[in-house]
């Protein structure tokens, strides 16, 4: 029997609501009321032995991610964890299912700058198996034992829940909204977990933990790595630690190159429907609508026209300057037009550990400039000199980004140029590209 037709029984069993799960040599079943059939159990104990072996080569981190009830209780009312865990895999499969075609070219907008999480948001990061097994590579070499602030908990607590997977002693998961919090609480109360994963909500920027921690643990990564407010948070997040306490992740370097937006996206760019519930749900949030920061999705490698480089790197083991200026130089690699600019993540959880958001299908997606408005015609070795400025926004966490320089031609033309990527911006359709993206709705 191959792993793809293993594979498709355990998605028609998933489309039913029923998960199996490797348990050492237990197979577990997670399962509405009734759902059950003689059939299906016939079916699962006659496969018992290859569905086993298929979850056992699954990495671990997936079967961290969903501890299910014993199978005995499956015909029970289902708890708040039970719910909750059926509902995030019923979920994974609606939420894939509504976005639009998987390979089309798509502009998002940023929720996670402007705080924004809701179901679907907290479940792309639960479900996004690339970031977690990531951060379980670090976790598992370092917690074990360990006292752990989880910072920015979530309201499935994915980070804690993988410590205390790894062996750690006690997490105090941190979360700044109250309806997260209260969800995090109550799924680790349901878990029998709320003595070892206290769950505290607040701002970590005033919260007291009752005693120093020996690991902080948090996922507060932007789409460009200081987006979301990290540097504040976590240096300011060491007062939890022992003097030689460790932070994971490791590092976050922000690469970027310049892009040519393929043909007829580059003339008519477009957000999905899912996409546009998140740019009116940020307007409503702020209270007008803007040209927002984007991120693009499925945009092919091959649009990438120049060298890259970094365009930021924060090392979170040392305090960091939340404002700063790099000079940056891009060498142009193909003939033809320039639109803009792409920025991607390099987010190391610890050395070796990599999750880059360019080459892998993660939950932050390459963000989008578009700084060359009209885009400019360019010839390989032409450069693309800037410095880019990072500086507090309005609310001193999240920063705003000013780029100023020029591209320098071989035939000595120099065509400078500027952008801003603020968070408060009050300009609407002030340029080109977001008058032809918000020209219709989608
Ligand atoms: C990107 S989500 C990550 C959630 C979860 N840790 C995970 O990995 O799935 C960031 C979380 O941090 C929370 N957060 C952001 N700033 C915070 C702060 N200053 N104090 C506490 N929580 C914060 C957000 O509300 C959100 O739940």
């Amino acid at each position: 029997m191959s792993h793809d037709s293993i594979d498709h029984f355990l998605s028609d069993l998933k489309s039913q609501g029923i998960t199996l799960l490797a348990d050492g040599d237990t197979l577990r079943v997670s399962a509405p009321k009734n759902s059950m059939t003689a059939t299906i159990r016939q079916q699962v104990a006659e496969r018992k032995n290859e569905v086993l072996a298929f979850l056992r080569q699954k990495n671990a981190a997936t079967k961290i991610l969903a501890p299910v009830a014993d199978h005995s209780v499956q015909d029970a009312p289902l708890s708040y964890a039970q719910q909750r865990l059926k509902y995030l895999d019923q979920l994974s499969h609606a939420s894939l299912a509504a976005t639009s075609d998987e390979h089309s070219i798509e502009m998002w907008p940023c929720p996670g700058d402007y705080r924004i999480y809701d179901e679907i948001l907290y479940q792309a990061m639960t479900q996004d198996q690339i970031r977690n097994d990531n951060y379980w590579q670090a976790i598992q070499h370092l917690v074990q034992d360990k006292v752990v602030v989880d910072i920015g908990t979530g309201q499935d607590v994915v980070m804690g829940r993988l410590c205390i997977q790894a062996g750690a002693k006690k997490v105090y998961a941190i979360e700044v909204s109250e309806e997260a919090s209260n969800k995090a609480k109550l799924f680790m109360a349901e878990l029998g977990l709320a003595e070892r994963i206290v769950v505290l909500h607040g701002d970590a920027l005033s919260v007291q933990l009752p005693e120093l921690a020996d690991v902080s643990v948090s996922e507060l990564i932007g789409v460009i790595g200081s987006s979301e407010g990290v540097v504040p948070i976590l240096n300011d997040g060491r007062r939890f630690l022992k003097p030689d306490g460790i932070v994971i992740p490791q590092q976050c370097v922000t690469k970027v190159a310049a892009v040519r937006l393929p043909e007829p996206f580059a003339d008519q760019p477009r957000f999905s429907p899912m996409a546009y519930y998140y740019v009116e749900k940020i307007f409503q949030h702020i209270g007008y609508p803007f040209d927002l920061r984007l991120a693009i999705k499925n945009l092919p490698a091959e649009q990438i026209v120049s060298t890259e480089a970094v365009f930021e790197e924060l090392n979170f083991q040392i305090q960091l300057e939340p404002e700063w200026q790099r000079e940056i130089t891009l060498t142009v690699t193909q003939a033809g037009r320039i639109d803009g600019l792409l920025l991607w993540l390099e987010l190391s959880t610890m050395q070796g550990a990599m999750i880059n958001s360019l080459t892998q299908a993660v939950s932050w997606l390459p963000v989008y400039f578009p700084v060359f408005q009209p885009s400019i015609l360019v010839n390989p070795g032409d450069r693309i000199q800037f410095t880019n400025h990072t500086f507090f926004s309005a609310n001193r966490i999240n920063p705003d980004y000013s780029l100023k320089g020029a591209i320098l031609q071989a035939d000595g033309n120099r065509t400078p140029f500027e952008y801003r990527s603020c968070l408060y911006d009050r300009s609407f359709k002030q340029s080109l590209f977001y008058e032809k993206l918000f020209a219709s709705k989608p």
